[in-house]
């Protein structure tokens, strides 16, 4: 018997995980840059790739991280490659930013079109390359540019997912923080539904250092909350003339993280959803679990009639740009 031990001590490795860990980030743009640049200070990976279809943006956004290792005193190589998916070769994650924001003109539609092509053949290639990668899809619309990565890759559904949860409940918890006089450390709260207006923030959920919020706040004041969070997107987008980077690109990296350190980390993510919450065969925002082998459970809360209800209208709004794409992937 002491000898099995000693044979099984002998063959099985000490540490299991892979020591080493590579994550791609597809479009090098505003929310590409800042989510591998989070992920290089944080020495999420040791390797990290940044592709661009534009000729030398990559290479340029990669070097210009690359030079503030010595300053930031992380060790994290980033990469740059343009259109280059041998360079993606092995990756663990790939994060997919490569998509149009909605200009002005064009109908939700045509968005939908374009960027579902991105998305769609973009997922292809890193697939050639890294057919074991766990995708995060940040390009919009949400939630259904994650259910075309899934059509594509024809994947295990929990190692395809969309970021959106995570900005959003951000954003609540930065609102909160500012009209509380408190830190932003203490506020956790979680949110559903789709990527858009009709966002399901949950008060009944929200806490601030344990405490609920609805003990802490007047419910005019939580309920602008609210209503500012689901136009969040929004209002950046009137302040600067395109859409945020900053807070999501460091929203796709804490995805990234909790996969990759196995964190088992409890995040509202768009997940591919079968039976839960009675919704079927759509990809939506609900609370899961996130760890080395991507959503390893949805968590079902226990929702009141008002909360079912607006479940049921965003869960109607994201079925409605779904079709869209089911419609196109007929022709
Ligand atoms: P951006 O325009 O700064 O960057 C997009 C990049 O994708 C560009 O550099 C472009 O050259 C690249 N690209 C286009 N086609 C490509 C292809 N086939 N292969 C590789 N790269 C390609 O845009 P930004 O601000 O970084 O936003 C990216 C996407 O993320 C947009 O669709 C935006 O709407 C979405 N977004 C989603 C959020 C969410 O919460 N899920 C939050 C913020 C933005
Ligand atoms: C955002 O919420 C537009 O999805 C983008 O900032």
């Amino acid at each position: 018997m002491a000898d099995e031990i000693r044979l099984l001590n002998f063959v099985v490795p000490n540490n299991p995980k892979s020591p080493t860990m590579k994550v791609t980030v597809v479009g090098a743009g505003n929310v590409g840059a800042t989510c591998a640049n989070v992920l290089a200070t944080r020495e999420v990976a040791n390797e990290v790739v940044l592709l661009d279809i534009k000729d030398g943006f990559a290479e340029g956004k990669a070097l210009d991280i690359w030079e503030t290792a010595p300053i930031n005193l992380y060790d994290t190589r980033t990469v740059g490659a343009t259109n280059d998916y041998v360079k993606t070769a092995g990756s663990d994650v790939v994060v997919i930013t490569s998509g149009l924001p909605r200009k002005p003109g064009m109908t939700r539609d045509d968005l939908i079109a374009t960027n579902s092509g991105i998305v769609k053949s973009v997922t292809e290639s890193i697939l050639q390359h890294s057919p074991d990668a766990i995708i995060i899809v940040v390009s919009n619309p949400l939630d259904v540019m994650t259910y075309c990565a899934y059509l594509t890759a024809g994947k295990d559904s929990r190692k395809v997912m969309g970021m959106a949860g995570i900005l959003d409940t951000a954003r609540y918890r930065a609102f909160l923080a500012e009209a509380l006089d408190c830190s932003p450390k203490d506020i956790q709260a979680v949110l559903m539904g789709g990527h858009g207006d009709t966002m399901v923030p949950l008060p009944r959920y929200t806490t601030v250092g344990g405490i609920p919020v609805t003990e802490l706040i007047e419910a005019d004041k939580l309920e602008a909350i609210v209503q500012r969070t689901k136009k969040g997107g929004g209002e950046i987008v009137n302040l600067l003339g395109t859409s945020a980077w900053y807070a999501p690109g460091a929203a796709a990296a804490q995805m990234v993280e909790a996969i990759v350190r196995d964190q088992k980390r409890i995040f509202p993510v768009c997940a591919w959803l079968t039976g839960e919450y009675g919704i079927n065969d759509l990809y939506i925002g609900v609370p899961v679990k996130l760890g080395k082998n991507g959503i390893e459970e949805i968590i079902e809360l226990d929702l009141n009639e008002d909360e079912k209800a607006m479940l049921v209208e965003s869960e109607k709004a994201v079925r409605g740009v779904a079709e869209v794409l089911d419609r196109m992937n007929e022709k």
